[in-house]
């Protein structure tokens, strides 16, 4: 959550900070501010909005964009209201020292009441300058540079936090420093000039190399010289390892969508391609996943598989629950991590949790891994962004490859996700013998068809968005869906609420009887899951009950059904295939659909309100 953004070097700082920002606020966008140093003075603009709101305030006054060194955020408000005065960047009370911070400081209120004693008085009401009066304290009783001053700053600080800090009396270095929220720092050539930010995406364009900071490090980044890492605590030199970026620009932009989450809607079957590729070998008859090969006596050896993971991902994780459970015979639970890290879990060495993120830098979820390895647990992470910190603290692990994931709806994200734990449980349901040679070779030729049939799908779109149009005004919704796609219905309801503001439930099918259908009316429309192979008998006669209380129906059943046709008001078809295989497929629709009627409704679907993705605070 929230975004920095910072360049040091011989061009112009402000397009470079501004473009970085845009490219990050899938991380905040309640505030934005920019401070650009033009060689004398700081020029600081901020305000409540997003960074086009900004850039009506410095387009007004080309001062404020002129300087080689910039320091942007885009702010996702933790303390404080999202006002003008509580953006960031913040200044320390001489007015020397700039900060942008991600994270939160727990202590704040101490260590403000202790600076207040000290003749410090505060503008915001945030943690943030809080920090930056710290550091400046530090400094001024030390009598030390700004690395030094923010090190020992930071050892009095609890909490989580990323941070860039800039001293406008010593203006050729930026202090970074990282705990719990990520940094990445682009190395350009020469050490002539330098990128700091949230992820790589604001400086793809400009340098492949990048070093991210580890937990605890904090690096000092000087012009002519380049980066010095330290670890905070102990003040031990780190030898920076500076990784090849595989991220493209094109992957960032919209590539002519009108927004990400459409694009990414239609990039999925080409990342589930990429998730299959050198792994589902279907001619040989094999899916090959060394992560796994290597670990295989833990897994198959475990007492349980633990999922924990949050929102979307949770989800993916209840899928993955049916088909582990189904395919290989094993027991599964999934767990909120956000519950599961507070709960006092009993885990032993005997289980093996499966941590599963997008982004690789939610906080519950990594608190969570933290725990369960602390008690022994192998841990086994799916992430999508690559060299994420859920990604370095597990113990192995298997990435998504679904490629920059922007819209803050997970959409290509989920699907992927669904894909490798399809891999992982038939692997494993193969190597158990679980499943038989002959329904195993099944499985990997029905799977190789996805791709095409996702394809398919998303030619439905004019149809769905038809459905949309009669929908959109609904107050809530509902949907059900049984066995492997009650998860499904889940995500559907997510998808509606988080982008369109509709309130929207989803439910096994048979427990409507036990409380929701009381809600059914005429207004109340119904978005059921009926594929032909998944207690569709059972379904039916849930959508006989809907009917019967004059609920409208949508359902989502297998092509060439007939007999819910003729009952629903609406039926999208989805292709044929195994029932473990259909959420891969039923899930489209309902991300069509979620994303027509937030269009129609006006909404910003790509940053819909109060939202933000990698969720780095708990
Ligand atoms: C919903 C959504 C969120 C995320 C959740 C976990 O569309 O995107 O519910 O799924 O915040 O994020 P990751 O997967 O990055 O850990």
């Amino acid at each position: 959550m929230c975004g920095i953004s910072a360049y040091i070097g011989y061009r112009e700082a402000y397009p470079i900070v501004i473009n970085g920002l845009k490219r990050l606020e899938y991380r905040g966008y309640d505030s934005a501010g920019i401070m650009i140093y033009d060689g004398q003075q700081m020029q600081l603009s901020k305000t409540k909005g997003k960074v086009s709101d900004l850039e009506l305030i410095t387009d007004k006054d080309e001062k404020r964009k002129k300087g080689t060194i910039g320091i942007g955020h885009t702010r996702w408000a933790t303390h404080g209201i999202p006002n003008d005065v509580n953006s960031h960047p913040h200044l320390s009370q001489s007015g020397d020292l700039v900060i942008v911070h991600n994270g939160i400081i727990e202590n704040y209120d101490t260590i403000k009441k202790e600076l207040i004693t000290r003749g410090y008085t505060f503008k915001s009401d945030t943690d943030t300058e809080v920090l930056v009066n710290l550091i400046e304290e530090v400094k001024k009783n030390e009598g030390c540079k700004l690395g030094k001053a923010v090190q020992l700053a930071l050892t009095n600080v609890v909490g989580a936090y990323a941070i860039a800090v800039f001293d406008k009396t010593k203006p050729d270095e930026i202090v970074v420093a990282r705990l719990g929220s990520p940094i990445a720092i682009g190395v350009g050539k020469d050490n002539t000039e330098f990128f700091v930010a949230s992820d790589a995406s604001p400086f793809v364009e400009y340098t492949k190399n990048a070093i991210y900071l580890e937990d605890e490090e904090m690096a000092i980044i000087k012009i002519g010289k380049g980066v010095k890492v330290r670890k905070i605590n102990d003040d031990t030199r780190v030898d920076p390892i500076v990784l090849k970026l595989q991220m493209s620009l094109e992957q960032i932009e919209k590539g002519g969508y009108e927004n990400f989450m459409l694009k990414e809607i239609h990039e999925q079957p080409k990342a589930i391609t990429d998730t299959f590729r050198g792994r589902l070998l279907a001619e040989e008859n094999m899916i090959k996943m060394s992560s796994i090969e290597d670990n295989l006596d833990r897994f198959l050896n475990a007492n349980r598989i633990i999922i924990v993971a949050c929102g979307t991902s949770w989800h993916a994780g209840l899928v993955a629950e049916y088909l582990f459970e189904d395919l290989a015979r094993i027991p599964v639970e999934v767990e909120y991590a956000s519950e599961f890290r507070y709960r006092n879990p009993i885990i032993t060495d005997k289980d093996v949790v499966i941590a599963i993120s997008q982004s690789g830098e939610t906080a519950d979820t990594l608190a969570a891994i933290k725990l369960a390895k602390s008690k022994g647990a192998f841990v086994y992470g799916v992430c999508n962004v690559v060299g994420s910190s859920i990604a370095r603290e597990t113990d192995s692990g298997a990435y998504t490859h679904a490629g920059p994931e922007i819209g803050v709806a997970s959409t290509k994200a989920f699907t992927t996700q669904i894909t490798v734990l399809t891999l992982i449980a038939l692997k494993l349901g193969k190597a158990n013998k679980s499943l038989s040679d002959e329904v195993f070779k099944n499985y990997l030729d029905k799977m190789q068809m996805i791709p095409k049939q996702v394809e398919q799908l998303l030619k439905i779109d004019e149809h769905v968005k038809s459905i949309a149009a009669v929908y959109k005004d609904s107050k809530n919704c509902l949907y059900l869906g049984r066995g492997f796609n009650f998860p499904v219905a889940l995500e559907g309801a997510l998808k509606l609420k988080e982008i369109s503001y509709i309130h929207a439930e989803g439910y096994p099918a048979a427990e409507m009887k036990h409380g929701p259908i009381a809600l059914i009316d005429e207004n109340m429309p119904i978005f059921v899951i009926a594929t032909n192979k998944g207690h569709y008998e059972k379904v039916v006669s849930n959508i006989q009950e809907i009917k019967a209380r004059a609920g409208k129906i949508i359902a989502v059943v297998t092509e060439g059904d007939t007999q819910v046709r003729d009952i629903a008001d609406h039926v999208i078809e989805i292709p044929d295939t195994e029932e473990a295989l259909t959420p891969l497929l039923t899930t489209i629709p309902f991300q069509l659909l979620s994303y027509h009627i937030a269009v129609m409704l006006g909404r910003n679907v790509d940053q819909p309100r109060n939202l933000a993705k990698s969720v780095t605070v708990e």
